[in-house]
């Protein structure tokens, strides 16, 4: 009989996190038992504690966030590659541990989670203007994505300039003068993008109740949500909420419509490229897809297992058909 699986995730605040639900239905799908735990841990020094029980074998796989996602890189005895690092050029913060062969090794799934998300959306991204608000863990783990996946523009903002910056200084080594630092607050040169990606905290936790969307709209109203309502871009919003996200229902009172594509079929195989098609609008649960497909990669690098992502993305929005 396989022994039990012993999975977890370190962070700090992450009593509401849909990672537990989600890696139940992983478990359910790849019919293995086992326990996925939620380790709170205060400092640096708790969340290495729960690394090290990784490395003794007293658990089989770990989900990192917010804020051990570099500890665990610094932690890990080994990284793997993704888009972010051809060629060396930069590594990220992780938020997945595994061991092989005796070696901690660290591994970001969110770039895989994004582009299986976007490619699942039909969403082809060749050719295309990308707005990229926020340069955190999520912001560097998919801005290297976003031009693999082909477009031809990247701007990058974020409210702290330097770490905007930084990226596009290392990303244009790989892609020379496809990325390019869009100054927050000023929205010149924005009216013409073809995917908005938001991958800042702005509305975090929080539903899109009216002083959630009037607060974001304080944030984000130097966007030019008059010039989208004619020619509406994607918006496709890293962060997750019951119902709307604050700024997909902020987009939605500006005028942009609404597009439940992430309702329907999903695919899992990132390599899968649409033909040409470009949804516009907001695209309804893409955080929770995103979620569960950088999940799903997680728990196949745990494991060797490959999920139904559709499944598991059913297990946190119920309403979503997991027959397709
Ligand atoms: N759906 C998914 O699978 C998925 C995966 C990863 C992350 N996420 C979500 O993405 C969001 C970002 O995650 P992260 O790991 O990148 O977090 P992080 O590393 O803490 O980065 C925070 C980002 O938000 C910006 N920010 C924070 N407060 C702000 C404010 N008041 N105004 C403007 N910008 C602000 C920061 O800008 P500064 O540099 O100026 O501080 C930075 O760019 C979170 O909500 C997370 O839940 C979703």
């Amino acid at each position: 009989m396989t022994a039990p699986l012993r999975l977890g995730l370190v962070g700090h605040g992450i009593q509401h996190s849909l990672s537990p639900r989600l890696h139940a239905a992983a478990f359910g799908i790849a019919e293995r038992i086992g326990s996925y735990t939620l380790f709170d841990c205060a400092d640096a020094a708790d969340a290495v504690a729960v690394f090290d029980r990784l490395r003794s074998g007293e658990l089989d796989g770990l989900n990192v966030t917010t804020p051990f996602k570099a500890l665990a890189l610094q932690s890990a005895d080994a990284w793997m590659r993704t888009a972010q690092h051809r060629a060396g050029v930069f590594t990220q913060p992780a938020n997945t541990l595994f061991m092989q062969e005796n070696r901690l090794v660290a591994a970001s799934t969110d770039g895989f989670g994004l582009t299986a998300a976007l490619l699942g959306a039909q969403v082809d991204l060749v050719g295309k203007r990308v707005l990229l608000l926020g340069t955190g863990g999520a912001g560097q783990a998919v801005a290297a994505e976003l031009l693999d996946l082909g477009a031809a523009q990247l701007r990058i903002a974020n409210r702290t300039p330097g770490p905007a910056q930084a990226l596009v200084d290392r990303l244009n080594i790989l892609w020379p003068r496809h990325a390019l630092v869009q100054t927050w607050g000023d929205a010149r040169g924005l009216a013409g993008v073809d995917v908005v990606v938001h991958a800042t905290r702005l509305g975090h936790g929080q539903t899109a109740t009216p002083d959630a969307v009037s607060w974001i709209a304080a944030q984000l109203g130097w966007l030019p949500w008059s010039a989208w309502k004619t020619r509406p871009p994607l918006l496709a919003d890293l962060l997750y909420a019951d119902g709307l996200t604050p700024l997909q229902a902020l987009a939605q009172t500006r005028g942009l419509p609404l597009d439940v594509r992430l309702n329907e079929a999903p695919v899992y195989e990132p390599r899968i490229h649409p033909q040409s098609r470009a949804p516009i609008g907001i695209l309804q649960h893409f955080g929770e897809a995103m979620l569960a497909h950088q999940a799903a990669r997680a728990f196949e690098l745990w494991t060797g297992q490959r999920v139904d992502t559709q499944r598991m993305l059913a297990a946190i929005l119920p309403g979503l058909r997991s027959d397709g």
